[in-house]
């Protein structure tokens, strides 16, 4: 990336926040691979980097890196979108700094000391123990600070810039996702309760704000790449904001029938979390559409030498990140989700390989690829590119990745479903029906097929790097 074309102090903070991120997804694979070779090599090893760690560090650089993207791709679309620089860069690069550093801290204490006694000093220097977001709280203090800022920046931007629609449900959403973090930093001694407040933080963040989050950077890229028009795709966005709110805030029910909440939550969480796919269903529809309606149109397009109108796609392998999102949101999320979200499919699934397979799909296909979708734009951008073509190695890239999830998927629902079955359905759910369904050979080659699709996932990442990496050099792109 050698010559820097970008002029906006925002977006080369983007490309900052943006660039660790893709370090971070490479650590998140990392270590995911190594609890994978753990599942099928139970002695890999152990006593140097346990199972819990690995699986620690695998999620949490996940939550982390999204976070990262997140962040970059807010700091990349504001001066576009408000048509004034980002205010407060400053402080946006000296967070960035210390919300690093933090992190590389918090994961050396993480791989240094690996067990311990379950103390206070645990929860404030070592780990709260929370799933997803394990850090301990005093870096919890330094992420409400780094968050803090970041929202400080994007309302200062947004009050004194254009307002779009864009920008202001950024604006909401963004206030939303910081508050909610509080959520999961006290203490309370009562598992249920406890894990009552941390749904807040998981569910809220990832089926509420990080969805609306999402609707608007789709909005955006839409815009951007193919030159929908705004007054549709913010009509949509509205649309589909009212119902993922709508939906996602009551579907937290799905999380409540176990935990020792009330009986109550059963009926609420299966009404309101049925309804969840609706506005995945939505976005599809609203991305599928607007593409459509470019095929031919008059914007964004060309005349040919034979007077047809050609649509024009401003960067290839954006866009097909970005279709992989409507696609993955509705897959992962909604059909996924959906699949065992109803307690009386849920008393069953529950706890088993089933929900790992959502799990992964869902963020893959809800978040992962539209934040692979904002580094193509960025890189775009950086390297001053009008037109950017698909290379050999974004296509293996994007086809290794999404075919290596997939994968992943199919392998885990399997092994979800022996266990249902030997375990729960014919065993009764004893301490030796634990063991018999994980015993059996559809279990055991369903973890050796998770861990290939894992190594082909992490090799079409080694691609996405170097095709990220080379952009600036590469002739195929229009200049
Ligand atoms: C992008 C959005 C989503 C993401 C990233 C996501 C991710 C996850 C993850 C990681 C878990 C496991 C949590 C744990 O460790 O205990 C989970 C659980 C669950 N998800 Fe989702 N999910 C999403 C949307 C949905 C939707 C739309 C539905 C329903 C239609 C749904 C239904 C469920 C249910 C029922 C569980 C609980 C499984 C259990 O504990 O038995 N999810 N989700
Ligand atoms: C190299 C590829 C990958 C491998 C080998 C891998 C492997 C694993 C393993 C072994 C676990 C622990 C499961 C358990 O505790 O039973 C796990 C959990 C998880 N991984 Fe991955 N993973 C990979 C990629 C990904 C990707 C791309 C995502 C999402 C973008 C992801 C999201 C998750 C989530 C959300 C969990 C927690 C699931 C739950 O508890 O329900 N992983 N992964
Ligand atoms: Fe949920």
């Amino acid at each position: 990336m050698a010559n820097n074309h970008l002029t906006s102090e925002s977006k080369q903070l983007a490309t900052w926040y943006l660039t660790f991120a893709a370090i971070l997804f490479g650590a998140q694979l990392l270590f995911g691979l190594i609890a994978a070779i753990q599942y099928v090599m139970p002695g890999f090893l152990y006593g140097i980097l346990d199972f819990s760690i690995a699986r620690i560090l695998h999620i949490n650089a996940l939550v982390v890196w999204m976070v990262f993207a997140m962040f970059g791709s807010v700091y990349w679309l504001l001066p576009d979108e408000t048509g004034i620089e980002t205010i407060g860069i400053k402080a946006g690069k000296l967070v960035y700094w210390i919300f690093v550093a933090a992190i590389v801290v918090v994961v050396l204490v993480f791989l240094l000391i690996q067990v311990g006694p379950a103390s206070d000093t645990t929860i404030w220097f070592i780990t709260e123990g929370r799933e997803y977001i394990e850090a301990p709280r005093w870096a919890d203090f330094g992420i409400v600070v780094v968050a803090l800022t970041f929202v400080g920046n994007l309302f200062l931007t947004g009050m004194k810039g254009k307002q779009t629609g864009i920008v202001t449900v950024l604006m909401a959403d963004m206030i939303a996702f910081a508050g909610l973090y509080l959520a999961g930093m006290f203490f309370t001694d009562n598992i249920s309760v406890d894990q009552y407040w941390w749904w807040w933080v998981i569910h809220l963040w990832v089926e509420a704000t990080w969805e609306v989050f999402v609707g608007a950077i789709a909005a955006y890229g839409l815009i951007t790449m193919i030159g929908a028009h705004r007054k549709v795709v913010e009509m949509w966005l509205w649309i589909e904001v009212a119902m993922l709110f709508g939906s996602g805030i009551l579907g937290m029910g799905h999380h409540y029938f176990w935990i020792g909440t009330p009986e109550y939550w059963w009926e609420i969480g299966a009404l309101f979390s049925a309804l969840e796919p609706l506005p995945l269903v939505a976005m599809f529809v609203h991305v599928l559409y607007d593409w459509g309606k470019t095929q031919g149109a008059e914007m964004n397009s060309e005349h040919t030498d034979e007077g047809h109108v050609k649509s024009v796609i401003k960067n290839k392998p954006a866009f097909t990140w970005f279709v992989l999102n409507a696609f993955g949101n509705f897959l992962g999320a909604g059909v996924w989700g959906f699949f065992h979200t109803l307690p009386q499919i849920n008393l069953y699934t529950h706890g088993t390989q089933f929900t790992s397979a959502h799990g992964h799909l869902a963020f893959f296909g809800a978040y992962a690829t539209i934040l692979v979708g904002m580094m193509y734009l960025a890189v775009q951008g950086k390297n001053g590119i009008k037109v950017m073509k698909n290379t050999k190695a974004s296509i293996w890239a994007v086809s290794m990745i999404t075919g290596g999830v997939m994968g992943m998927t199919v392998a885990l629902t399997i092994a979800g479903y022996v266990q249902v079955i030997v375990s729960r359905a014919q065993m009764g759910a004893t301490w030796a029906a634990y063991f018999d369904g994980q015993g059996g050979a559809w279990f055991t080659q369903a973890m050796d097929w998770r861990l290939i699709m894992g190594v082909i996932t992490f090799l079409g990442f080694v691609l996405l790097a170097k095709d990220l990496l080379t952009t600036g050099k590469n002739p195929v792109h229009e200049r």
